[in-house]
């Protein structure tokens, strides 16, 4: 799915949703994260950073709607304890511009993966926001995805997609299932 290397067990999703405040709570943060991580790329490609403004924005009203719903649910967004998938992905994608760019267009096609799968289990106002945000992602990956075809060779950007999908799949084989949306 989407350049994935692994399929993630539907039943991890029953896992995440055992504590849906909690789940919430990372999933306000990952949308803001996803916004900041953004509006930083548009200050460090060569050229066209401004097509990301679009995503940008779309992610800040993703982050927007998911405070909404803890807000009316009397939770408190509280500070960001941090993502283990993210800082994993992150220790290991850190050769410059172009594993920037593959990094933020992985997490973007898991999110899209995950999304699909908390929509399938969850009820009520928690699956009606994966259902309505899992498209948005899976736009996003594409758009780093031709970014990176842009600023770098297609064989490159090809060739380190798959190694890096591949420590992507193997991330994710070892987290701990909880309440998190990875
Ligand atoms: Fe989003
Ligand atoms: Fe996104």
């Amino acid at each position: 799915m989407l350049g994935l290397a692994s399929r993630t067990d539907p039943l991890w999703a029953r896992a995440a949703l055992a504590d849906e405040d909690a789940l919430l709570r990372d999933h306000a943060h990952l949308e803001r994260k996803a916004a900041g991580h953004m509006i930083t790329l548009m200050g460090q490609l060569p050229s066209g950073g401004e097509r990301l403004l679009p995503a940008a924005r779309e992610e800040l009203e993703h982050f927007e709607r998911v405070c909404a719903i803890l807000h009316r649910r009397g939770v408190e967004l509280g500070p960001d304890p941090g993502n283990p998938y993210v800082q994993e992905l992150a220790r290991v994608a850190n050769q410059g511009l172009l594993d920037r760019v593959l990094r933020m267009g992985l997490v973007e096609a898991r999110s899209y993966e995950h999304f699909s799968l908390l929509a399938e289990v969850a009820t009520g106002e928690v699956r009606d926001l994966f259902a309505s945000l899992k498209d948005s992602e899976a736009g996003h990956h594409a758009l780093f995805v031709t970014i990176a075809m842009d600023h770098f060779p297609r064989e490159r950007v090809r060739q380190r997609w798959s190694e890096l999908a591949e420590a992507e799949a193997r991330i994710v084989a070892k987290l701990v299932w909880g309440p998190r949306v990875h």
